[in-house]
């Protein structure tokens, strides 16, 4: 069964830096609040018509009590340079929830690794947010860190940065490895070289591992194929070795997918 979405106008409650170049957009939309799972997105339109297609923000927080959502973003290019411009009182239309989701239930009673790189950490909150038991969080930044009050008040917190300013020098492998670290499960999201990376380490560990990929999109909800990926079995819309990130994911087990 498909899951439910909605596309509507979601009022802008709050507009905050939280790093250079880095933004908080808190929105009301109770029903996206209520629905969303740790691990979906939105689609954000661009009131410009000359940008056309939505852009893909993961959900960083879902309150169903308050009704709001957080998206964490990094200005890219102008779709998210015009979000930046939003301010309290404003609307903006979205599509969401989307995507499948973190498989919550995989980390039952188990010690879990939730893994973020760059702009992949902001679903991590809601992830860290939502799942019980023993989670030690691994963000990786290149100099600036950001969220890192939210991630260390959900789970024990190490940091590396590429340039050695906070936490370990280097990756988020490397930040495990300095620290001695082990895990039954990994979530994970961020650039591409850093998820091969964890698929080789979950595979030579011997470790479940879920990855949430981050790809162009057009449609974002399945009818495109721009956002294809390689995959091990064939896709059921296409018939060829192809996972749609934005329907089939964005989170794959790792073993599922070629990156
Ligand atoms: C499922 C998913 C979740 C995402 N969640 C977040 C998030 O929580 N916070 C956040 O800051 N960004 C996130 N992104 C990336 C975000 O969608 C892009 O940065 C955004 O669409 C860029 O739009 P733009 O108009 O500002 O830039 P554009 O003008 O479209 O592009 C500017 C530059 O960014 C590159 N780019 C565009 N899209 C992507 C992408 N998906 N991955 C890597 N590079 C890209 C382009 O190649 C170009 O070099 C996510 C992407 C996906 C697929
Ligand atoms: S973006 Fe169109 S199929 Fe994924």
């Amino acid at each position: 069964m498909e899951a439910e979405k909605v596309y509507v106008k979601a009022l802008v409650r709050e507009q905050k830096p939280v790093g250079t170049q880095i933004f908080s957009l808190l929105l009301e939309e109770k029903s996206i609040a209520s629905m969303a799972k740790p691990g979906q997105f939105l689609s954000v339109y661009c009131r410009d018509q000359s940008r056309l297609l939505p852009r893909p923000i993961s959900i960083c927080e879902a309150d169903p009590d308050a009704g709001t959502l957080r998206l964490v973003y990094r200005i890219a290019g102008e779709g998210t340079r015009e979000f930046a411009g939003l301010r309290s009182g404003d609307t903006v239309q979205v599509l969401g929830p989307l995507g499948n989701g973190f498989p919550l239930q995989e980390a039952e009673g188990k010690k879990v690794f939730l893994i973020g790189g760059g702009i992949g950490i902001p679903p991590m909150v809601e992830l860290a947010r939502r799942l019980p038991g023993e989670k030690q969080i691994i963000a990786g930044y290149r100099d600036e860190v950001f969220l890192t009050k939210e991630l260390s008040e959900n789970g024990e917190l190490f940091i590396a940065t590429e340039d050695g300013s906070t936490g370990t020098k280097g990756t988020v492998l490397d930040c495990i490895r300095e620290n001695g670290l082990h895990a039954d499960v990994i979530y994970a999201c961020g650039p591409t070289p850093m998820l091969r990376a964890l698929k080789e380490y979950a595979a030579q560990e011997g470790i479940p591992c879920w990855l949430s990929l981050e790809q162009r999109m057009a449609c974002g909800i399945g009818a495109c194929l721009a956002c294809v990926c390689k995959s091990v079995e064939k896709d059921e819309h296409s018939q060829v070795h192809n996972k749609r990130i934005c329907a089939e994911g964005p989170v794959f087990e790792a073993g599922q997918i070629c990156l």
